[in-house]
């Protein structure tokens, strides 16, 4: 595929730095735009990065930007096709994502304001914690269509799950499936009975007390890696899943994600922004896919829906 178009990624910590040398060495892009308030940090990371180019084989260049307070340097991300927002504080050891509620909303709130007036027809990912609240917010702030807005969650709780059922089973994880849907939180809702390994299901291959403590470790995933690192949290496995969403978008691929995405009437649930399976392409999102769910799971998606609902109505207040 030709290499064109631009993408940004506004904050150039672990999640955000690790985000854009996947994006560059993809070599899909003209130009992968890095931003950050942090004076230098961008544009030296980008040059870093670029160094890595006869190495690594791409040709897209990573332009490295610091942007003030005021929205100064947000010229840089004028022709981007396609946004993630990655700003923001990570949890410490301890801490709930809800935690980060109040001020990563402040700073989600500024970088929409500012991608709302240079790239008015982006599309927008959202990867800051508490995720589910802040793409709400993106897409408030931003006031672009429902469609242009979502978050990344379920792309890496999926891959979580994925990988302790592969070490579960000693099975490679191309073999395996699996899905969660919800919130990237409390709620979130893993899925068994859409899980399968090498086509057969996973009810038949592990005990449920064994898939039970798999789902725990799915829902915790996050904790797990940030007790160990101890001073912030994950990021190779969350900027390979943005990555993942921002190449469906850049290719118009149509693959359906797991991602946040605005439902309206699917699974009888409507108007809040939750963990489902999405048609992603140019645009966005084409549609949101319905699975097949058991009773539990639904009611459990619902109850998900209940409880990011009204933390998102919250967010508006921010
Ligand atoms: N504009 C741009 N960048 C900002 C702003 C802002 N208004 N405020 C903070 N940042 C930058 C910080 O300077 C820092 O470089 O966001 C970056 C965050 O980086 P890290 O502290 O390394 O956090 P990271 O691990 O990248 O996580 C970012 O993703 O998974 C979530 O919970 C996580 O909310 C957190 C986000």
């Amino acid at each position: 595929m030709a290499r064109f178009g631009t993408v940004a990624v506004i904050g150039a910590g672990f999640y955000g730095s690790t985000t854009a040398q996947r994006l560059a060495e993809y070599d899909l892009f003209e130009t992968v735009v890095l931003t950050d308030i942090i004076e230098g940090r961008p544009e030296g990371l980008a040059l870093d990065m670029n160094q890595a180019r006869s190495m690594e084989g791409f040709e897209t260049r990573v332009l490295g930007q610091t942007t003030g307070a005021d929205g100064s340097g947000y010229e840089a991300i004028a022709s981007s096709d396609i946004v993630v927002i990655t700003a923001g504080l990570p949890r410490k050891p301890g801490m709930s994502r809800m935690d980060l509620i109040e001020v990563n909303a402040r700073i989600v709130r500024q970088v929409a304001d500012n991608v709302a007036r240079h790239a008015p027809d982006a599309v927008v990912i959202v990867v800051s914690n508490p995720l589910d609240e802040m793409t709400a917010l993106a897409q408030i702030a931003t006031g672009f269509p429902y469609h242009r807005v979502m978050g990344q969650a379920g792309m890496l709780d999926t891959a979580r799950f994925t990988s302790f059922v592969a070490d579960e089973l000693g099975v490679p994880v191309s073999s395996v499936r699996t899905l969660t849907l919800g919130s990237h939180g409390d709620t979130m809702v893993p899925v068994p009975s859409a899980c399968t390994v090498d086509g057969a299901p996973l009810t038949d291959l592990l005990p449920a007390d064994k898939i039970e403590e798999v789902v725990t470790r799915t829902r915790n995933g996050g904790a797990e890696v940030l007790a160990l690192l101890k001073t912030g949290s994950a990021y190779y496995a969350p900027s390979a899943a943005v990555a993942r969403m921002v190449r469906a978008v850049h290719e118009d691929s149509g693959a359906v994600l797991p991602v946040c995405a605005w439902v309206d009437g699917e699974y009888g649930i409507s108007n809040v922004y939750l963990g489902v399976t999405a048609e992603l392409g140019q645009g966005g999102v084409h549609r949101v896919v319905e699975t097949p769910l058991t009773a539990d799971e639904l009611a459990q998606l619902r109850q998900a829906a209940e409880a990011v609902r009204a933390k998102q109505a919250d967010v508006r207040g921010l």
